[in-house]
């Protein structure tokens, strides 16, 4: 492994050693596996992806919002580790458009920000997007499921931020869109085979609910 990628695992396993809330070190080492395979299919420049990967969350608005402008946290980090001046700005700008924010989410100007906007959103979904919900869920105190409360669709990136809803709003507010929003047609696979397993955890959980079963 390139000395550069090595210091960067260090780095975000120190910085997210206390994140509880869906964020961890696993998620950025998950979204780096990803971003890797999904830039060997696509032609992606892989350096610039793997970092673009690793760093994604070290200036996430919800986590560290002073630094957010700027992503001052990664740019410390490239520079400190003599990374080139040009693929510092390739990855602040991967990092700047990677995030979620309702309808005013942003499409990637590069291949190499399509494959890391599009891991971090693979894991969003599936087994493990159901269980960072409710991992997300509890760590900020939010019921699982009202059944008088309906979905909000079509939140602003505004609104999906300030907006209190229950975990399971959450999949139609978010997880359930994300299919249509990715890039590469290898993440449209297999966030297809993911949704389906999470539309038939909904199904069975309301089953559940309703004291079908
Ligand atoms: P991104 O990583 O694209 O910026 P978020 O920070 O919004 O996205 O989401 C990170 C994780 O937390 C995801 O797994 C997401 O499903 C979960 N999450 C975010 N908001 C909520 C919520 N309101 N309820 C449940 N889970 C949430
Ligand atoms: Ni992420």
């Amino acid at each position: 492994m390139d000395d550069v990628i090595k210091n960067a695992v260090d780095y975000v396993k120190k910085v997210f050693k206390d994140d509880f809330s869906g964020h961890d070190y696993f998620h950025t080492l998950r979204v780096y596996k990803t971003a890797t395979m999904l830039a060997k299919r696509e032609g992606a420049d892989l350096y610039v992806v793997q970092l673009g990967a690793l760093l994604h969350d070290v200036d996430d608005f919800k986590l560290s919002p002073q630094t957010y402008h700027n992503k001052d946290n990664a740019r410390a980090f490239l520079v400190e580790n003599g990374v080139s001046e040009k693929d510092v700005e390739r990855i602040v700008t991967i990092i700047d458009q990677v995030s979620f924010k309702g309808t005013d989410s942003i499409k990637p100007t590069s291949i190499e920000g399509e494959c890391v906007q599009d891991a971090d959103r693979l894991d969003a979904l599936g087994a493990i997007g159901i269980a960072r919900a409710f991992a997300y869920g509890g760590n900020h105190n939010r019921v699982m499921y009202n059944p008088e409360e309906a979905p909000k669709l079509n939140l602003s990136g505004e609104e999906y931020r300030t907006h209190v809803s229950t975990t399971i709003n959450h999949f139609y507010e978010k997880l359930f869109t994300l299919k249509e929003l990715l890039n590469t047609t290898s993440a449209k696979e297999i966030a297809t085979h993911r949704e389906n397993y999470m539309r038939s955890f909904i199904n069975e959980f309301m089953d559940e609910w309703e004291g079908i079963k």
